[in-house]
């Protein structure tokens, strides 16, 4: 035993956001949000402790294909993903638990791993196991907000920046287009994205993707309103709402609403706020957009970002699409 050896799980974190201005910025959000019609809550409030545990549940829901599918695409492409980048420095943007990274961290020969997440408990903890997996990756934890801070990300070596899960989806065309236009500002000309976005298809299974038999995701929905009761002292009677999966064929996006089952009244304390939501009508907590290969490319040609290669699993469910700036 060499009673010398350092703390195995020793990660660097830097915490760019300031958690007064974060809480600041969350509030005028959703002030603005629950201010519309209707109205809705951005999906920040999801990932609490109980949240961040109950979408990990919902990414090994038989009706969940997207992980799966993801996981197989990184599966059967890492070696070639790891082949044409030759990165040293992984950056994992909304990273969670990492739990399919593990895949690109396996085949691409890293001095770096940089997973970047707003929510700082899980990741401080899946920084750490990964540190532990992996004794000669050096890890280093950013607690950011991606629509901000992508400027400040360290840049340590040549990167591979990946937003896996379809993350990008939960953004609006608006905030996708600055998100990806802030991606192509901070890339060099020989660094690249690594870009995951679910496809459209059936509505059928869409619905069921968000609408689980076993309720995980409206317990997940749920969550937002007992989030937001206890962050900003907001009386919402949780059992009031029910959860609805929507297909939007015009957006070509799933809307996840909790809708009321009776005319509620609801007081936000601490944005001084009072919301209507009448019987049947909704909150809206989240979107998630599907797309095709054809839009993925177009929206990142918007961004001055090419589309250097683009996969799909067996089924085509899920597409990754590996970018690169145009120069
Ligand atoms: N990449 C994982 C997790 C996806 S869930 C997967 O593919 O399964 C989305 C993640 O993005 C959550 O961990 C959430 O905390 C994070 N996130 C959401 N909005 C964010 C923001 N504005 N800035 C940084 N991280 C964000
Ligand atoms: N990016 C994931 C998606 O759009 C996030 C997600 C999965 C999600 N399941 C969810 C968001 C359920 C809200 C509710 O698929």
């Amino acid at each position: 035993m060499d009673d010398q050896a350092p703390p195995v799980d020793a990660v660097d974190v830097d915490v760019l956001l300031d958690p007064a201005d974060w809480a600041t910025e969350m509030a005028d959000v959703t002030r603005r949000g629950l201010q519309e019609d209707p109205p809705w809550v951005p999906p920040l409030w999801f990932y609490d402790d109980e949240g961040s545990a109950l979408f990990d549940e919902i990414t090994r829901l038989p009706e969940y294909y997207p992980t799966r599918a993801e996981a197989a695409i990184l599966a059967a492409r890492a070696g070639e993903i790891a082949e044409r980048t030759g990165v040293d420095t992984l950056v994992e943007l909304g990273s969670g638990t990492s739990e399919k990274t593990r895949l690109l961290l396996e085949a691409l020969e890293l001095t770096h791993f940089v997973p970047f997440d707003c929510s700082e408990g899980i990741l401080r903890e899946s920084a750490s196991t990964i540190a532990r997996e992996h004794p000669g990756l050096a890890v280093h934890a950013v607690v950011g907000d991606f629509h901000r801070h992508l400027p400040d990300i360290p840049r340590k070596g040549r990167r591979l920046l990946a937003f896996l899960g379809s993350t990008i989806g939960n953004l609006d065309p608006g905030q996708r287009q600055r998100f990806l236009a802030g991606v192509e500002a901070g890339l060099d000309d020989d660094e690249w994205l690594l870009l995951g976005t679910d496809l459209a298809k059936d509505p059928a299974r869409l619905v069921a993707a968000y609408d689980d038999a076993a309720g995980v995701t409206a317990a997940f929905n749920r969550n937002a309103l007992t989030v937001m009761n206890r962050e900003l002292g907001a009386d919402f009677d949780a059992d009031a709402f029910h959860h609805v999966a929507h297909w939007d064929p015009a957006g070509s996006r799933i809307e996840m609403r909790l809708v009321a089952e009776a005319d509620q009244v609801v007081d936000v304390a601490a944005l001084d706020v009072e919301v209507h939501i009448p019987a049947d009508g909704w909150l809206r907590t989240e979107i998630s957009t599907k797309f095709e290969p054809e839009s993925v490319c177009a929206e990142l040609a918007g961004a001055g970002l090419v589309a250097e290669a683009q996969w799909t699993d067996p089924d085509g469910d899920f597409l990754v699409t590996l970018a690169r700036p145009v120069g």
